[in-house]
């Protein structure tokens, strides 16, 4: 694909082979990124240091693939949007200012914030209107990796490039690294957005067009699932796909952390090619230490991190996916150590890998339920279709119309998550850490996995189980977020809180 200078607007059709659409694409003006730079650092009232930052909300051009530029919206003027980095025990306090012509907010994800700053639209905050601002301050009082991302029209704003990557670095060091890196995944879809107009279109079930297959023989609608992986026609990391992706430069013999965070909606298979590697956290809290893998793939669900941690050797290899969706292949991470002149261009290797399995993986003593448990609930997960619509589940029931969870301060509570449907259901709880205890009635073996992000597949049951210690009203649902807007929603609320914010679930913004 040629790029002609000085051309404003330069549109390419391509021709899908899955369902004959257009794709187009325009090139206007280059975005900038941005790294993790603090604006400003100080010292608070109570001896910490305060870190603050200005984020802008605003649409800018980008490439997410060679030759095909596009509409985002961004957090900074980039996708991901700007690094937040951190050191555990900070102050932290961003602003953020609203230029884009929709309400936005930031959710911090999975992070313990106060119910005020977890950024819900109707049940913690109003949304930022366009033009206004407001600050989010906290305190980061755990290290690991998160992330962030509007929680306004989350299945649309989030789809369009709204978040950033949320670093805490822990005060003491216990996985000393010389280098790392942080890797953000997402799905795109470039597809004509009107006449003559191109963008990238967010996915609702409302404007979902039905020409690309959209039927089957039977008339039943198309799955969702189904549909999605179609639709999606480009992965990125980072924000970039295809020979745009940055190479992972290391050397020979460093040890080096890279922190996987993926802000689509699909799970990605991520397979470092024949380099061994130990996983050392997940959703920010570390894996009890676990033996060095090579060859395994991480299945990562929609919203959830792992960290793993490698030694260079001297040769470079590549970071793939085995999703197995032809979009899958337009990433492709090059890791390239210093002084290996064999890096030409790294490819899919297509082999077949295993999936290395966190219930099993660290070897551990078992987990100790101590089946006390103050309240227990059963949530299945399943979808149907209500009027040609398709709907996702929680004991049959949509949001707002769920069941919510009551609990009252310092109750410990355990929830069975039994997916009853066909597609993956990452269920996530805000403002909280669960413990996973179970998987299909076994113990886990390896001890204390802790996630605020559970990729439960079809058919599987876990059981998880969690500390009522954040008090406030806590959305928890599938961060597929397609899954979340078509009702795969519920939330946990204090009976024991009593906030500044009038909570309105009729509001049903998300
Ligand atoms: Cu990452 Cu309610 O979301
Ligand atoms: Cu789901």
């Amino acid at each position: 694909m040629t790029k002609p200078k000085g051309l404003l607007v330069l549109v390419l059709a391509v021709l899908i082979a899955a369902g004959g659409g257009l794709w187009y694409a325009n090139q206007v003006r280059q975005a900038t990124d941005s790294g993790p730079v603090v604006e400003r650092t100080s010292i608070d009232e109570q001896g910490r240091p305060l870190k603050e930052w200005t984020i802008t909300a605003k649409a800018v051009q980008w490439e997410i693939a060679p030759g095909v530029k596009t509409e985002v919206w961004t957090y900074g003027g980039s996708v991901p949007g700007t690094a937040i980095q951190v050191t555990e025990g900070d102050h932290v306090r961003v602003k953020l200012v609203n230029r884009l012509s929709a309400p936005v907010s930031i959710h911090w994800h999975g992070y313990p914030v106060p119910a005020a700053m977890d950024g819900v639209p109707g049940i913690s905050q109003d949304p930022i209107a366009p033009g206004q601002s407001f600050t989010y301050d906290f305190v980061a009082k755990v290290p690991g990796t998160y992330w962030y991302h509007s929680h306004v029209d989350s299945s649309n704003q989030v789809d369009r490039g709204l978040y950033g990557a949320f670093i805490v670095l822990p005060k003491q060091e216990t996985e000393k690294v010389d280098r790392e890196y942080t890797l953000l995944l997402d799905e795109w879809s470039a597809m004509t957005g009107g006449q003559g107009m191109s963008g990238s279109m967010p996915m609702d079930h409302g404007n979902m067009p039905m020409d690309h297959g959209g039927m089957r023989h039977d008339n039943m609608p198309m799955d969702h699932d189904q549909m999605m992986k179609i639709m999606y026609n480009i992965y990125t990391v980072n924000g970039r796909s295809g020979s745009q992706i940055a190479p992972l430069n290391v050397n020979p013999g460093e040890r080096v952390r890279l922190r996987f965070i993926n802000a689509g909606y699909m799970t990605h298979l991520v397979h470092l090619q024949g380099q061994p590697f130990r996983v050392t956290a997940t959703d920010g809290r570390p894996v009890n230490p676990a033996p060095e893998v090579t060859d395994r793939v991480l299945a990562i669900g929609a919203g959830e991190r792992y960290d793993v941690v490698f030694t260079a050797g001297s040769h470079s290899f590549a970071i793939d996916l085995h999703d197995g969706t032809p979009a899958s292949r337009s990433v492709v991470i090059p890791v390239r150590v210093t002084g290996d002149g064999s890096s030409g261009s790294p490819a899919p290797d297509g082999k077949a890998v295993p999936v290395l399995d966190l219930a099993t993986y660290p070897k551990g003593s078992g987990v100790q339920d101590a089946g006390t448990w103050d309240a227990s609930y059963v949530w299945h997960l399943n979808s149907t279709f209500v009027n040609g619509e398709q709907v996702y589940t929680i004991n049959g029931k949509t949001w707002p119309n769920t069941d919510p969870i009551p609990v009252k301060t310092g109750e410990r509570v355990k929830v069975t998550l039994i997916n009853d449907g066909t597609s993956d259901h990452p269920m996530h709880l805000h403002g909280h850490v669960f413990r996973v205890l179970s998987r299909n009635g076994v113990p886990l073996q390896g001890t204390d996995l802790e996630k605020d992000t559970l990729l439960v597949r079809p058919g599987e049951t876990y059981e998880i189980g969690f500390v009522a210690d954040n008090p406030g009203v806590w959305m928890f649902h599938c961060h597929d977020l397609h899954h979340a807007a078509a009702g795969m929603m519920s939330d946990v609320e204090y009976r024991d809180y009593h906030g500044q914010y009038p909570v309105d679930k009729s509001k049903d913004l998300r």
